[in-house]
């Protein structure tokens, strides 16, 4: 694989994946964001090219990482916490399947899930809070396309469908269940919200339901996801 989008993890260094360290530490290529720790970018070899990512505008970003793809050279784009949460991940995604670019996204722990932990915070709590909505300043208060993430949902899988229908997402809504993500056996069944718990009935957990549009890029990124596997 030559272009890896790899999450640095909150701010803290030593919260990037071993997986994220091993890639940073001999790739050629290394585009990194203003949040990323500086101790981070110091662990890239004396001789590799280091670019900050404040220098370069998105789609010239997407183009260095195709052009850099293409030649080989083994890239590390390096983002803040986990690259596909609002990290414009999908879109160099997008731009280097389009390119047909092998690429690897290496997941990285979300600001998300990390922040409130650090701030002694439990984002749930049993009897407190079941359930929890993540909006962005741009997007507060106003009707958005949420992705919807429904966690230990795959055992009352027809009632959690039922409940987004009832709650006004249209049957069409693409959706998916993961089941063991991430591991050698990982299973995604992608439906639409109507269908979903009839085709996912027989995935073993554990699993997460994703429902929203953010599903139908999944087609487009896998091109070149699977060919990155098969090269890996
Ligand atoms: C463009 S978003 C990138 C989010 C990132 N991809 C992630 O998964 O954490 C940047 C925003 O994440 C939040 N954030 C990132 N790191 C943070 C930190 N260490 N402490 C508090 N908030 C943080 C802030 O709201 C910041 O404006």
């Amino acid at each position: 694989v030559s272009v890896a989008l790899v999450g640095a993890g909150p701010g803290d260094p030593g919260l990037i994946t071993a997986r994220g360290l091993e890639l940073l530490r001999r790739c050629d290529v290394l585009v990194y964001d203003r949040l990323v720790s500086p101790e981070l970018v110091a662990e890239a070899p004396e001789d590799a090219l280091i670019v900050p990512r404040e220098r370069l505008e998105q789609d010239e970003l997407n183009n260095l990482l195709v052009e850099v793809g293409r030649d080989g050279l083994d890239v590390v784009r390096l983002k803040g916490g986990d690259p596909f949460v609002y990290g414009r991940g999908g879109e160099e995604a997008v731009a280097l399947a389009e390119a047909g670019v092998p690429y690897e996204v290496v997941p990285g722990v979300s600001a998300l899930a990390a922040v409130p932990a650090s701030a002694s915070i439990p984002l749930t709590h049993r009897g407190v809070a079941d359930e929890v909505r993540v909006l962005t300043g741009h997007s507060a208060g106003v009707q958005s396309s949420a992705t919807v993430v429904v966690f230990m949902g795959r055992e009352h899988l027809p009632d959690v469908c039922a409940r987004l229908l009832e709650e006004g997402i249209d049957g069409s809504t693409p959706a998916a269940v993961v089941s063991r993500g991430t591991l050698p056996d990982q299973e995604v069944v992608v439906a639409d919200l109507g269908t979903l718990a009839e085709a996912a009935r027989s995935v073993p957990g554990p699993a997460l339901v994703i429902v929203g549009e953010v599903v139908r890029l999944r087609e487009a990124l896998l091109t070149t996801a699977r060919l990155a596997l098969v090269q890996a």
